[in-house]
């Protein structure tokens, strides 16, 4: 293993499986420990994956094991304790998505890594998803010309506000490939056929038990555009579907001369389409979609790894750097803010860090 670069993975439930099974297929990687605060969790996944150094304790993980990358998989609210922890040892950190529960966490997590310079990577890990990587050089090259808007495109079965800490930093950051940082946002949320008010304030497990603790969140529909640099615009809904649209899931890039859409379906369906003209016209007039054939890719996965592996040794930014997971995040706090300022355009970066439904909540009780 000592020619291998080390990786400790914190939290062994669903996701932290998958890392393991990722680092464990990648040349030149090893997982080097595990670490969970459940017993139960660390021994099943221990003795199934072969790997001997376990730990409950993850600053004891990194003090003993000195991991070269430290995967931080434990659920949302549980991110920047080890990452911070790794990232103040000089220790590279991919950690899960979003990247944190509020801005102000989000924000301590990248001054940890521009402090040691160690590397912070976000696994949203469509960033590196072959069909982005093949329609940024399609923009590149001039195929659909100026870019006037990207839209996101969520994967629908949940309300808005599961969706925003579930799925929707996913489709951001897809968004972000396109456009650059944001520079402003106006957002509303809705709750059936009325806007959504502080009343409709409440942590993500009350809004549906069955997905992740990942702190407040609001409503069941949503919409947010977006102002990109260089007039690029963005726009995203979240429309409360039935489970059915997973083909739904990606991102569409207008050009003033033809359109791109991205998918992330199964393999073996088509993941990235051309339309050789600005418009689609009217439903059934846009069969002249053309499906764009895309290379032989590794998993989005192992790239990130190799990825953040091949930043660390030369100092450069991995992709989707923290810097840029924050980013996909703030894009969905600042739906909140803008909803919560009237829809107003709010400026980005956000001016106040604390998580917005937190504020408003707190303001609504106060009179
Ligand atoms: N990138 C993706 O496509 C993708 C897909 C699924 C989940 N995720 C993300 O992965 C993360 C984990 O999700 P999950 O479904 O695996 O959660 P999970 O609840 O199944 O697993 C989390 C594990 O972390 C452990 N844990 C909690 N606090 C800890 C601590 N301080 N130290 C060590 N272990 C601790 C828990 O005991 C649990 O075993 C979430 O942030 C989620 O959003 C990402």
């Amino acid at each position: 293993m000592a020619d291998k670069i080390r990786v400790a993975v914190v939290g062994c439930g669903g996701m932290g499986r998958h890392h393991v099974e990722v680092v464990q297929r990648l040349d030149g990687f090893a997982v080097a420990a595990l670490c969970d605060v459940s017993a139960e969790a660390l021994a099943r996944m221990g003795d199934q994956y072969q790997v001997e150094a376990r730990y409950q304790d993850c600053e004891v993980m990194l003090e003993e094991v000195k991991p070269d990358i430290t995967a931080v998989v434990t659920q949302t609210r549980g991110h920047v304790g080890p990452a911070v922890a790794a990232l103040r040892r000089g220790v590279s950190v991919l950690c899960e998505k979003p990247i944190a529960i509020d801005l102000a966490e989000a924000d301590q997590m990248v001054e940890a890594a521009r402090a040691s310079g160690a590397k912070l990577a976000i696994n949203q890990q469509n960033h590196l998803h072959p069909g982005i990587t093949r329609a940024l050089e399609l923009v590149e090259e001039g195929l659909i010309g100026e870019v006037l808007l990207v839209r996101g495109r969520n994967k629908a079965g949940r309300r808005s506000g599961n969706e925003f800490m579930e799925m929707g930093t996913h489709v951001t950051d897809m968004m972000l490939r396109f456009g650059g940082p944001p520079q402003w946002c106006a957002g509303s949320v809705w709750v059936g056929d009325r806007l959504a008010g502080p009343q409709d304030i409440m942590e993500a497990k009350e809004m549906s038990p069955q997905d992740r603790d990942s702190g407040l969140v609001m409503g069941d529909r949503a919409l947010g555009t977006y102002g990109f640099e260089g007039g690029v615009l963005g726009e995203i809904h979240f429309l409360d579907h039935e489970k059915t649209y997973n083909a739904n899931y990606g991102v569409d890039v207008l050009g003033r001369q033809g359109q791109l859409a991205v998918r992330i379906v199964a393999s073996g369906g088509h993941q990235l389409w051309h339309l050789p003209r600005p418009l689609e016209g009217a439903a059934g007039a846009g069969g002249d979609w053309q499906p764009v054939e895309l290379p032989e890719a590794p998993e989005p996965m192992a790239l990130m790894y190799r990825g953040l592996a091949a930043a660390a040794a030369s100092g450069a930014e991995p992709p989707g750097s923290g810097v840029e997971g924050r980013w996909a995040f703030e894009m969905i706090m600042a739906i909140y803010q803008s909803h919560r300022e009237g829809g107003r355009r709010v400026e980005l970066p956000l001016a106040d860090r604390r998580h917005p439904l937190e504020e408003w909540r707190a303001e609504a009780r106060k009179s």
